[in-house]
């Protein structure tokens, strides 16, 4: 099949989070499985000077905005195995120090940036002369793609292509002012509060468009899938959700271990494997010492790498971890996000000096060290679409501490529940005690070496590559093709 992917993220070009490695690793896998898959993705800053392989496109197309007309240009890079990828140049919208945000606050013209990038990606789907089977798009700031399509089938071009929508996060669906349906040129129906349409409350819902007019939509869990039509994770949107359910499904991700690995991983202090776990030991006692720990391997260390958001459960963690930290244990994080997350785990280290180490920022190199050198990971999310820190944990033998949600649920097998198939510890209720409780069976098993050995090699051993899991995206792409599916849903 050729298939057009479409992404606001794309690892290694940008990233601010898990996104960009799910498309960069679902492209390379489509592209492996002998498929024709092509990504476009913004031009942001930076980009074109870290990798100077990138070249400019003879292209330049102009597209409305409203009631202004806007300017792209196109570069390309020539990846591995034959993927191309389309980078969209517009320096006033994506030469910004930030992706979404600059010092915690949102552009205030995101929905210009998404809306002109969607237009971009149609225009590439319908003139490139390389004719996708189905263009699939990502979250909110690509979900107006479907309903662009079809207005433009509306208008006249014959057969286009369908497409696919994959929720990673039904927390951010795009809303703007109504003011913004403008920037669509979309006819006014599009916008009618029938409630299938992009009108949410009577704000632009862009996530809301893409539910109601992809042909198929996945999710990146089983049990997300399951959840977002319930009231409690639907964020407004379950009952459009449920009115979709036929062509919803949920798909876990895979991880790309030839990025996330322990055996040749330029970011590791010293490679490692299930049947060679000295390294394991190298790894633990240099992350200590970079975080001014003292260097004990007798020591139990918990980590954390995230967005210091309210979903990854960050008030309960710091509510545990303050209970917890009288015992002999150690914690470092690696986050950004909240400034208010961030005092709290300052003060936190400030309280237990040589306990706890923290670093705010991004910093990809430190992410693979910290999975490499805990002992245990710590993801007690309030709630968790799929989650790709807790499965890079399995495979780094660090066992991963999660809140049974979404796709944590999906990927870790309990200690308590099957201690002999277990890969890590799970807890249901979402609070502070429930994640201390959880905290102190790490303990527990930390001090039973066979049980703990036993758990980090069932964990190093899961396998949740995308050569297993590719054919699902595939079936989805057959999907959206099925002409029985319903075009326009009735209230
Ligand atoms: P989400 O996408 O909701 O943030 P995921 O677990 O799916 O959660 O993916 C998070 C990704 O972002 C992982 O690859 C993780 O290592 C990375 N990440 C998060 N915060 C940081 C950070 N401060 N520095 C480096 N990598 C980070
Ligand atoms: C989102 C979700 C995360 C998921 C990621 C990739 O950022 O929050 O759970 O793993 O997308 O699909």
């Amino acid at each position: 099949m050729n298939i057009l992917l479409a992404s606001s993220e794309l690892f290694p070009f940008s990233k601010t989070g898990g996104l960009a490695d799910m498309v960069a690793a679902l492209a390379r896998a489509l592209a492996h499985a002998g498929h024709e898959a092509r990504v476009v993705t913004p031009l942001y800053r930076g980009i074109r000077e870290k990798f100077p392989a990138l070249r400019k496109v003879d292209w330049y197309f102009d597209l409305p905005l409203g009631l202004k007309s806007v300017q792209a240009e196109l570069w390309e890079l020539d990846a591995a195995r034959g993927l191309k990828i389309y980078f969209v140049d517009h320096p006033g919208y994506f030469n910004r120090a930030g992706i979404y945000l600059e010092n915690h606050f949102n552009y205030a013209d995101n929905a210009e940036r998404f809306v002109f990038f969607s237009k971009c990606v149609i225009h590439l789907a319908r003139y490139l002369p390389w004719r996708p089977d189905v263009v699939h798009v990502h979250d909110w700031q690509t979900a107006l793609v479907p309903a662009l399509i079809l207005q433009q089938k509306n208008e006249g071009w014959g057969s286009p292509p369908p497409t696919c929508l994959t929720i990673h996060n039904l927390a951010y669906q795009g809303v703007f002012p109504a003011e913004a349906f403008a920037l669509t040129n979309l006819p006014a129906d599009y916008f009618a509060p029938d409630g299938v349409g992009a009108e949410f409350f009577g704000l632009l819902n862009c996530l809301k468009a893409g539910i109601a007019y992809a042909d198929f939509i996945t999710t990146v869990s089983p049990r997300y899938a399951r959840e977002i039509t319930t009231e409690e994770f639907g964020c407004g949107l379950d009952g459009l959700l449920r009115r979709r359910q036929k062509q919803l499904v949920g798909i876990l991700n895979g991880v790309d271990y030839g990025e996330w690995n322990t055996t040749k991983n330029p970011h590791l202090v010293q490679a490692y494997s299930v049947g060679r776990l000295a390294g394991k030991k190298v790894n633990k006692a240099e992350l200590q010492k970079y975080f001014n720990l003292p260097a004990d391997p007798a020591t139990p260390l918990f980590g954390t790498i995230s967005r210091l958001a309210e979903q990854k459960g960050m008030d309960i963690q710091l509510g545990a971890l303050a209970e917890m930290l009288n015992s002999r244990l150690q914690f470092v994080l690696l986050g950004s996000g909240s400034p208010e997350y961030e005092r709290g785990y300052l003060e936190l280290a400030r309280h237990f000096p040589g306990k706890v180490a923290v670093r705010f920022g991004y910093d990809e190199t430190l992410a693979h060290r910290i999975e490499a050198g805990c002992d245990f990971f710590l993801m007690p999310s309030r709630f968790e679409p799929c989650g790709l820190n807790q499965m890079y944990s399995l495979r780094y033998g660090t066992i991963p501490i999660v809140r049974a949600t979404g796709g944590l649920d999906d990927s870790v097998i309990d200690w308590t529940q099957n201690p002999r198939l277990a890969t890590g510890i799970k807890f249901s209720e979402y609070t502070a005690r429930s994640l201390a409780k959880a905290i102190r069976k790490a303990l527990v098993l930390f001090s039973q070496t066979k049980l703990f050995d036993n758990c980090r090699r069932n964990a190093m051993r899961a396998d949740f590559s995308w050569e297993k899991t590719v054919h699902n995206y595939l079936d989805a792409y057959q999907q959206c093709a099925n002409p029985k599916k319903p075009q326009k849903l009735t209230v």
